[in-house]
Order: C-alpha cells, then structure tokens, then sequence
C-alpha cells in the first residue's frame, strides 16, 4: 500500500511540471512583450539623505557601495558607481592630499575611454523644480602625467562650462541652477583632445520652486558672496541648508557692520538665507556716500540674474531710518529699499541683465538717516539652449534596447547620456537627424555582429523615424515582429539570424515592390515563401491552451491505468522503463539526437506541420523510412526548456504502444526538440484528444 501511494505522489508531481509547461506555452507570448515593456524602467530609485533633503551627495571614484559622512561639512556622501558605469577610480598624488579642502578631492573618476561619459541622475524631487548641480575638480597629479587637462562639462545635451585649471591643487567649482523638464539628468563630461576628463565630486541640491525664478532653465553661478564676512570662511552645509557655498567678500570703501543676533529666526524666506551670512553686512565708509561696486564677466554678449539679499542689522531709533535706491548700470534697477530689522528680504530686478559689464550703486535717500547697506548677494549667468534632446520617444525606445540587450561591446560604451545631441557626440552606430529646430530623431540603427541574443524585442517598432536598421550577423532568435509599421523603414537586414516563424504579409509586400531593401538571408528556420502553415496559436489560444491540458489528462488517465495494472510496485516499474527504452533503441539506436541530424530528419525544416507559442512541429523521416513529427521547442520560451524535458522524460517512460510513439528528443544549447513518430490522424495533440478514436 506504501509503495502505492509514493508511485501515485510521483506521477501527479511529474503531471503537475507537464502542466505548468502547458500553461506557460500558453502564455508564453505574453511574458515576452512584458519583458520588454518592463525593462525600461531604471534600477535608480529616489534618493534622499537624511541629511541634506532631495539631494545628492556624490564622492566621485571612491570604491562602489562605500559612504561616509565628511567630517568637515558633516555631508554624508556616497560612492558614484550607481550612477555611471564607465570610468576608473583613481586617487590624487601623495604629494597633495593636505592641500584638499575636503576628502572628496582625494579619489576621483577618470575617463581615458569615450569620447562622452555621462553620469545619469533622477531628480529627487522630480522635475520642474529647481535644482543646484555642483561638479567639482581638483587634479593633484592624480595619473602622474602633470600634464592639466582641459576638457567640456555638459549638462544634458548643453555646454555647462570648459574646466581649465593654473595648478594641480587649483580647485574648480562650477555650480548651476536647473529647471529640469525631463526626468534624467545628464551630467557629461566630454574629451575636447586635451587631457583626459575627470571628476572629485558631484552634488545636486533641490531648492524652494519660488526662490531664484527665471525665464531661464539654465543658470550658471558667477559669484556668491557673504558680504562683510568677519570670519572669513566660507559658509556653507549646515549653516546653510541648501548648502549653497557663500564666499566671504568686502566692498571697497566699505565698513563692515554685525550683529550676534539670528536673522530669519522666526520663519525664513523662499531662499532660506543662512543667518551666519545675513547677520553680516557692509556700509559706505563715508555715511554720505553711495555704496559702489563693479563685474566683468568676461562675455559681452553674456545675459545675467542679480540677487541681492538684505536684512537690517543695526537698531533704528523712531526717527531713523535706512532707506536707498540701487541703480545698475546707470539704469534705476530697484527703488526705495528698506531692509527690515532681523529679516531677509531679497531682491532679484526682475528680470536679465545684458552685457559682461555690471556696475552697482546703491545710493542713500534724501530723507534716510542711515546709508545703504549689504549682506550677501548672488550673480548668476545665463546658459543657452543651443541644442534639444533626442525625441524623448526614441530615447525611451533606444533605452529599452540598450537595456534588453545589455550591450557592452564598445558600441554599448558610447550610449551614455542623450542619444543624439550634442550630435558631435551622438551615439556609436545610429544616426539622427538634425534639421535645427525640431528635437533629433534616430534614424538608423546599426547593430550588426553585436552580440543580440534572444528576441526582436518590440522597443524597435518604437523607433518611428527609422530609415534603416541591420541587426545582421547576430543570435536573434523568436519571430519577425511587423517591421511595415516603421513608415520610413527603406532598409532592414535581418540576415544571419536564428529567425522563425514568417516575414510578416506587408512587411514582404514592401519588400516585393521595391520600396524596403529586405535581407533576411542565413535565418534557416524563418518560412520565407508562402504558403507557410497557420499559426494555430494566434487563431485559438485558448483553444490550444485547454487542449494541452486535456491531452495531459489523457496521458495521466492513461499512465494511472498502467499503474494501476502493475500494482505499482516499483522495481517491475523500472524494468519496464528500461525495456521501453530498449524498444526505442532498437528502433532508431538512440533517443537522444544532435541538431544536425534533427535538420537532416526534417530536410531542413522543410514541411511545419504545426505550431504553437512555445514550438513549431515539422513532418520528417527517419532512415528506416518511419514518418516522424519533431516539435521544437523556440528559443523564447527559455522556462519552457526544463519542462519540455521532463515532457521528454515522462513520455521515454510511458511509451506504449497505444500512444504516439516517442522516438527521441534533441537538447542542445538554444535547440530543444522532442521527436514522435507521427500519426496518420494528425498530431500528437489532436490524437490524443480525440476521446472517440478507439485508444485501446
Ligand atoms: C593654484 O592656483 C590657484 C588658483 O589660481 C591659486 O589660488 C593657488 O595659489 C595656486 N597654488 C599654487 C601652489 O600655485
Ligand atoms: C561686530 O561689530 C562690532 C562693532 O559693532 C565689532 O567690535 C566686532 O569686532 C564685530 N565682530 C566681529 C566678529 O567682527
Ligand atoms: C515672518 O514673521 C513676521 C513676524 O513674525 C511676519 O510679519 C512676516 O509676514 C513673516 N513672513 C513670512 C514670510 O511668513
Ligand atoms: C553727511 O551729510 C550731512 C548733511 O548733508 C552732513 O551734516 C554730515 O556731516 C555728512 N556726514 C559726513 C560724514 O560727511
Ligand atoms: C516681474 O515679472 C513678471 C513676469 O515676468 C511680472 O508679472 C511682474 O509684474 C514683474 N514684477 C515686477 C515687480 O516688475
Ligand atoms: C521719505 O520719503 C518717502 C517719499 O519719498 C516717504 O514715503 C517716506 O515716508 C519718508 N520717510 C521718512 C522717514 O520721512
Ligand atoms: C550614418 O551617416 C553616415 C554619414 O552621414 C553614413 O556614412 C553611415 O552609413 C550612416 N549610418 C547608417 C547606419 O546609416
Ligand atoms: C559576424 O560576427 C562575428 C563575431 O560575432 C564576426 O567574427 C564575423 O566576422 C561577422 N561576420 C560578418 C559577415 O560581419
Ligand atoms: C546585411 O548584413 C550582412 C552581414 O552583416 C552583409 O553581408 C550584407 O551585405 C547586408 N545586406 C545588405 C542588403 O545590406
Ligand atoms: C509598396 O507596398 C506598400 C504596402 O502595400 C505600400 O504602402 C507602398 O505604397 C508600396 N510602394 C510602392 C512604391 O509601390
């Protein structure tokens, strides 16, 4: 009776696994869209420090997953291996370690490789808000060249700035204010031809949407000063929550004034101005003089953003007050300021300013009794929009790819950062067009001998500008997906392939009328003249599905009779296994076949004589002239291999002779087939489900 039970326990487990592959050929068309659908979506998530809020701390090529809280600034920084894949870490000379402000200038990200190298960021707080970005640079001899580059920071698809440093421990801030309107930020750096790029550390920080509003998207810092400075450091993180960096400055002719109370101690301004940088402020010298003071950009045709911030810091008796007009260039730039006492107030003109040249005066009014003063102020440039990002369809699209296929060939290593633009720097093998004014579409895609194993997956077809694609000399494997809904589609070589199935209807009409350049040579098991058979899944899955599932019920009806006969014990049951298979030896002196005699059976894959999601089934002969059916198993469906052979395995074991005759089975890499001898009455499936055909 024990031994009845455990021989029942192991046919339903085997019957279960048969199941589960039924039901996933079943589905198995639908895995595969989702997979490719899914892929898109970037492993990054939102990242928030616990103590800097929406912002990012990165400590450039310091070793991946290593973080640590800087003792200087007490910002918590990470490594930068989440965010770019290419690069080496490298660490600066010895010689220079003590002339670093902070450990973040000790390791650096090099990029001796690529002409574009990208980190990519997801605002923490999405996009339409703004951001500070912060890249910063200090060589100190770290490749032993002494040799100091030179090269270009991009910030997306625009010039950020050129990075040019006097001295190896000369350290470069660039900083700039963003407006993002898509979701990734790139930050590239790109090799200009003279030196090697490189990076200490970068840092994004997410402001209040109402301070610093501009027409602009792009502001690049010019100068920030904590005016009339007593300590003489720079102010930033924690003073400053928004870790602006505040340099200490004294105007000329001025005289610097304090206070030891907090400014802003009660509530704060959009800008949230640090108190260790308002509580400071300059006066004319002369009481009766006007505060002056002049900038030279440096770039006549520059556009700039003035923010001036003050707060009272002197006690006003009733009858005084502080009260000034500022005039810029010459021109009235913002009148009757009053500052209040112990508040920040800011004030921005409203609008640009053109011209390198910028000249302040900020003159007493009749009746104030004290002179004009300042505590802090900020100079911002405008950067140009020369260039739009790629269609942000085919981004998406390019992305998936890039992804799906996991390209790392030296292709892959250039597709950083956006796609087309700047298009000097466009990706390797594709090519985009670029009228101007429009965003640069991908035009075509050349991925040939790259590698692509697996499915077209459907992120091709959402290439919609694509004139020309050649995915030649690969390992595709699966179906030709309907290429004829690329409208501009002219040429598309598919050839040296493991492509199945047929060229889709229309996709052959273009071809035949001379409109799309077609190569789909070397794809032997892609039926490329009609009439190929019908696919039997696309009519009735559901159909096919239940009858999978029928046909296994059957074959467990059968099996449990056949036990049941045997009483189950356990040793016959293996002897008849073995004579079973002596039985299919005899027959074709092997059960297990390679490929190539599978493709000398079929002639080829000459007749299909059936087909579902997961296999194709193809009419061939033996030598001894037996007709068989061989069902292979398509390479898309890779959960499928394991239990299509324990299909293989359950029907070696009860082969009988009322059953379509198993004769062997093909398992090599990316070829998994199962060969039955096959049945005047039509397939296996059809067979077997037929409950009225005499079965005994
Ligand atoms: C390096 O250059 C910076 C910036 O010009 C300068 O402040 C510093 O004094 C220089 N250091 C040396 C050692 O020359
Ligand atoms: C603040 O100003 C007072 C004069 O008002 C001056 O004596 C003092 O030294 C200043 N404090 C600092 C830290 O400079
Ligand atoms: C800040 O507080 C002062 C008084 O405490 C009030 O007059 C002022 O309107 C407040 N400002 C803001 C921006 O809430
Ligand atoms: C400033 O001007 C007022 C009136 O014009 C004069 O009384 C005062 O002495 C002047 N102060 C200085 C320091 O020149
Ligand atoms: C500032 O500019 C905006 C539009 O750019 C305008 O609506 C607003 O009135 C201006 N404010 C001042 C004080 O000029
Ligand atoms: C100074 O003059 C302005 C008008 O120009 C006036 O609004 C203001 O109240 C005056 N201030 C004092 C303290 O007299
Ligand atoms: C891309 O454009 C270049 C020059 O315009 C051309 O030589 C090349 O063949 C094009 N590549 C593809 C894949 O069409
Ligand atoms: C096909 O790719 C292989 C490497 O993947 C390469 O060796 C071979 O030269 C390529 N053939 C053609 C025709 O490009
Ligand atoms: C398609 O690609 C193959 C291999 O890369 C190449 O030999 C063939 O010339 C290409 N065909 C066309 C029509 O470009
Ligand atoms: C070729 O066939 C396609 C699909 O039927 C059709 O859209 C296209 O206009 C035809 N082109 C020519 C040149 O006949």
């Amino acid at each position: 009776m024990d031994g009845k039970w455990r021989c029942h326990w192991a046919w339903s487990c085997t019957l279960w696994c048969v199941l589960a592959y039924t039901v996933s050929e079943f589905t198995g068309k639908s895995i595969v869209m989702a997979t490719g659908k899914n892929s898109m979506h970037h492993k990054q998530g939102r990242r928030k420090l616990d103590d800097v809020t929406g912002s990012i701390c990165i400590d450039c090529g310091i070793a991946e997953g290593l973080d640590y809280t800087d003792d200087k600034t007490q910002i918590h920084y990470t490594s930068d291996a989440q965010f770019i894949g290419t690069g080496t870490s490298k660490s600066i000379s010895h010689k220079f370690i003590s002339d670093t402000p902070q450990r973040t200038f000790t390791n650096v990200r090099s990029f001796p490789e690529g002409k574009k190298n990208c980190y990519t960021l997801r605002h923490p707080e999405g996009r339409n808000t703004i951001y500070l970005i912060r890249a910063s640079f200090m060589y100190g001899n770290y490749d032993d060249l002494n040799k100091l580059p030179q090269f270009d920071l991009y910030i997306g698809v625009n010039l950020w700035d050129t990075v040019m440093f006097e001295n190896a421990t000369h350290v470069v801030i660039k900083e700039i204010l963003h407006v993002p309107s898509l979701d990734e930020l790139y930050v590239c750096l790109l090799n200009t031809d003279k030196g090697t790029p490189f990076i200490s550390a970068l840092e994004v920080r997410h402001f209040d949407h109402s301070s610093y509003r501009t027409k602009s998207e792009l502001l690049s810092l010019y100068r920030r000063f904590d005016i009339g400075s007593t300590t003489n450091e720079i102010v930033r993180y924690d003073k400053d929550v928004y870790d602006r960096m505040w340099y200490p400055y004294n105007l000329p002719d001025s005289t610097p004034l304090n206070t030891s109370f907090t400014v802003d101690s009660l509530n704060h301004t959009a800008y949230h101005l640090p108190s260790a940088v308002m509580k400071t402020a300059v006066r004319p010298t002369n009481e009766n003089d006007s505060l002056e003071f002049e900038f030279d950009t440096g770039q006549p045709t520059s556009e700039s953003y003035v923010y001036m911030h003050f707060a009272e810091i002197e006690v006003l008796n009733e009858n005084e007050c502080r009260a000034f007009d500022i005039t810029l260039n010459g021109k009235l730039w913002a009148e009757y300021v009053t500052p209040t006492y112990l508040q920040s107030n800011t004030i921005d003109g409203n609008q640009s300013i053109r011209g390198s040249k910028l000249k302040f005066s900020m003159h007493k009014k009749p009746n104030s009794t004290h002179p004009p003063i300042l505590n802090a102020m900020e100079i911002y440039i405008v950067k140009e929009f020369l260039h739009s990002p790629t269609n942000q369809d085919d981004v998406k699209a390019i992305i998936d790819i890039k992804s799906h296929y996991k390209l790392t060939s030296s292709v892959g290593k250039s597709w950083q950062g956006d796609p087309c633009a700047p298009s000097k720097y466009s990706w390797n093998g594709l090519n985009c067009s670029n009228n101007g004014y429009n965003p640069p579409t991908i035009t075509a895609l050349y991925l040939a001998s790259s590698g692509l194993g697996g499915t077209i997956i459907a992120s091709f077809l959402e290439l919609k500008f694509l004139e020309s694609l050649d995915l030649s000399n690969n390992s595709l494997t699966g179906p030709l997906p309907d290429f004829s809904q690329l409208q501009h589609l002219k040429a598309l070589n598919l050839s040296g392939n493991r492509l199945s199935g047929e060229i889709p209807s229309l996709l052959k009409e273009r071809s035949n009328n001379g409109s799309l350049l077609l190569s789909v040579d070397g794809n032997l098991d892609l039926c490329r003249e009609g009439p190929c058979e019908e696919d039997k899944m696309n009519i009735a899955p559901l159909v096919a599905g239940i009858l999978s599932v029928v046909v296994f019920f059957i074959v467990l009806g059968i099996v449990l009779n056949i036990i049941w006969r045997r009483r189950c014990n356990r040793k016959p049951a293996s002897k008849q296994a073995v004579r079973l298979n002596e039985e299919v030896v005899l027959k074709t002196n092997n059960t297990q076949f390679t490929y190539s005699q599978i493709s000398t059976i079929t002639n080829n894959f000459d007749k299909m004589i059936g087909k579902g999601g997961c296999g194709i089934v193809y009419l061939g002969s033996l030598q001894d002239g037996t007709q068989v059916a061989v069902k292979m198993l398509l390479p898309k469906c890779p959960q499928g291999s394991q239990q299509f052979q324990t299909e293989a395995q359950l029907l070696m074991r009860v082969h009988h002779k009322n059953l379509a005759s198993f004769v062997g089975y093909c398992n090599e890499v990316g070829h998994t087939g199962i060969i039955y001898e096959y049945m005047a009455y039509g397939n296996l499936e059809e067979y077997l489900s037929d409950t009225t055909h005499p079965a005994g």
